[in-house]
């Protein structure tokens, strides 16, 4: 049974205090309150990812992901993050091509299958980012380019490794922007990637593969979105920034 998630990306949030805060406050209403068994990974900004480790390592069900990794290993890229690092406290997650880091970063998918790979290497799970943009749904092929996408940086990996990636699709004109996708978009799409990898690994593959929907999900539009079919869970922004709103979002699940 593929892995019921909820992830919340916090991006560039909370100062340590603020972040201690509500991971406490997440842990807490999670305790008294979410009975489902939907997987909490919590992205705060690197320089936290240890101090949160201490604060969720009673918790169950929560886990931490970084929000990038670089492609390189070690050596002179000031400011970078590697998946041994990573590895060597313990995070088993990572978020890999989030439309933020592909636009203003210039990240490509031949980049990012990269950053998959070093992942793998090193134990931990990528949560591969895909979407596309107002423009490309509104005049293109919008399901042909997220296609593109999941192959160019997924489809040389084996079975048993795309077994430990995680999807996420996010529309980029959903996110940060209210517009949330409606289930039948997600739908849609989630249902049309899912296929996609069937068609490459087979059925039983693919039914395994957990895929979120990101893009301005809230605790009012989780619970339709969350009974379609082939959507898995979320990859939440804004909303994971406020307890009560975040922990309404998991129990959706
Ligand atoms: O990674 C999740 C993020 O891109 C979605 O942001 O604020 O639209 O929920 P938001």
């Amino acid at each position: 049974m593929r892995k019921k998630i909820v992830a919340g990306n916090w991006k560039m949030n909370k100062v340590l205090d603020e972040a201690i805060a509500l991971t406490s406050e997440l842990v807490n209403m999670a305790h008294d309150e979410v009975t489902n068994d939907a997987e909490i990974i919590l992205c705060p900004p690197a320089i936290y990812l240890s101090t949160i480790q201490k604060y969720i390592e009673n918790a169950p069900h929560f886990s931490v992901a970084a929000q990038n990794v670089s492609d390189k290993l070690s050596g002179a890229f000031t400011g970078e993050i590697a998946a041994p690092m990573l590895q060597s406290i313990g995070v088993k997650y990572v978020l890999v091509g989030h439309s933020e880091r592909r636009q203003y970063f210039g990240e490509t998918n031949a980049l990012l299958a990269e950053k998959v790979n070093v992942s793998l290497a090193h134990g931990i799970s990528p949560i591969f980012c895909c979407g596309e943009s107002l423009d490309q749904r509104q005049n293109e092929d919008y399901i042909g380019f997220v296609k593109n996408q999941i192959s160019e940086s997924l489809f040389h990996l084996s079975a048993e490794q795309i077994l430990s990636v995680i999807i996420a699709y996010e529309p980029i004109w959903a996110i940060g922007t209210g517009l949330t996708a409606t289930s039948e978009q997600a739908q849609e799409m989630h249902a049309a990637l899912r296929g996609h990898l069937a068609g490459k690994y087979g059925e039983e593959v693919a039914n395994e593969i957990s895929i979120l929907y990101g893009g301005s999900v809230t605790a009012a539009s989780a619970p339709e979105l969350f009974s379609a079919p082939d959507i898995d869970g979320g990859l939440v922004g804004g909303a994971s920034l406020k307890s009560r709103e975040f922990t309404n979002i998991i129990k959706a699940r």
